[in-house]
């Protein structure tokens, strides 16, 4: 189908997303990512217990408050509630939340041949707009791709790996626009390796214009496409981490460098910072934002960073306290992405999420 059937109803998602005080929760984990998270609370990875968190995820009273959208993982979008809550389909449950379902579409990362050691290219374009229809008619109506780089001391990330990422990310776009689905851009930079936050930068202004371009090349609309960055900070084993405050300002230079002001909204991923620095960052880039001036909504698109605490008191067992958990992380990020976050003013677990060469 043509671009031009969808352009009106791709800037309405577009912006509904974008709605201020609002994120997004990625609860889009591969059923080997999820099984992951639920061995760390003694979970059994079984379809039932995956309905059973989904289910948790798509009742809790309040969420939409903070949420404007989830990304689901493929089989949930086709799957139904737990008895409790009456088995209507999930994504029934959080639409009617006001919270528009999306669904990831890639097919996950493969070494790049001709690339450094360690890096990827972003598999799933065969077959996606088919894909793209069918999530399209179960009620999808945005979709996420991440394409991943790192920064390493042998010369990551190479041009290769950034020019197929970036026209990777662009083909996909275009694709599910033809589709009705808006697409959220995510060009993942690692917060492995020991690199200083001036580094970061510089490698990802040379990726985020990279994409800009190739997004250019293909046609992409704009006004109905998100960007899912990671915020512009030091690798995990830097000796000097930076402040929020220095995050923030780098962040935004970053982006204002390289964004272009049509896209309506920058949804951060937390790529391994605990819940609490998550939101902080989030909140200084917004602080940030208010001293200079920035043409894009600033909110978040967190998984581990909303998901962490509300597994820890869920357990399997208390699905009141791991409500309670993920509320009040939605609530912390739907203030920072205001400004208005005051740092410790909801509870969180500040466990370090940072995973090396993390999958999801
Ligand atoms: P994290 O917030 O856990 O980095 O994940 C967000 C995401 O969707 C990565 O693709």
């Amino acid at each position: 189908m043509a671009l031009d059937t969808f352009r009106d109803e791709l800037a309405a998602t577009a912006a509904a997303l974008a709605a201020p005080g609002t994120g997004l929760l990625a609860a889009d984990e591969s059923t080997g990512t999820i099984g992951k998270r639920f061995d760390a609370i003694g979970l059994e990875n079984s379809e039932a217990n995956r309905r059973a968190y989904r289910t948790l995820l798509a009742t809790t009273a309040g969420l939409g408050a903070s949420i404007s959208g989830v990304i689901l993982y493929e089989e949930t979008l086709f799957q139904t509630s737990s008895a409790e809550a009456g088995g209507a389909p999930i994504v029934d449950l959080f639409q009617q939340q006001g919270i528009v379902p999306g669904i990831k579409v890639d097919l996950g990362v493969e070494p790049l041949p001709g690339g450094l050691e360690g890096e990827s290219w972003c598999t799933g374009l065969r077959g996606l707009a088919e894909r793209a229809a069918r999530y399209y008619a179960q009620g999808a109506r945005f979709a996420k791709w991440r394409a991943v780089l790192r920064i390493s001391a042998a010369g990551c990330p190479s041009e290769l790996a950034v020019r197929e990422n970036a026209w990777g990310l662009a083909r996909y776009a275009r694709t599910v626009q033809e589709q009705g689905l808006v697409p959220i851009v995510e060009p993942e930079i690692l917060m492995d390796g020991d690199h200083d936050i001036a580094t970061t930068a510089a490698v990802q202004e040379w990726v985020l214009r990279s994409v800009y371009e190739a997004l250019a090349v293909h046609g992409v609309f704009l006004e109905g496409s998100l960007l899912k960055p990671s915020m512009t900070t030091a690798g995990a084993d830097c000796p000097e981490q930076p402040s929020p405050e220095q995050v923030g300002d780098f962040t935004l230079r970053t982006l204002s460098r390289t964004v272009p002001a049509a896209v309506p909204a920058i949804l951060f991923l937390s790529g391994g910072l605990s819940e609490e620095d998550a939101s902080l960052c989030l909140n200084a880039i917004n602080a940030a934002a208010a001293d200079t001036g920035a043409p894009w909504h600033l909110g978040f698109s967190f998984g581990r960073a909303l998901q962490h605490s509300c597994l820890q008191h869920w357990r399997g067992l208390d699905r009141d306290a791991g409500q309670a958990a993920l509320l009040a992380r939605a609530r912390a990020n739907g203030a920072a992405s205001r400004g208005g976050y005051r740092a410790g003013s909801e509870p969180s677990d500040d466990a370090t999420l940072f995973v090396a060469n993390y999958s999801y």
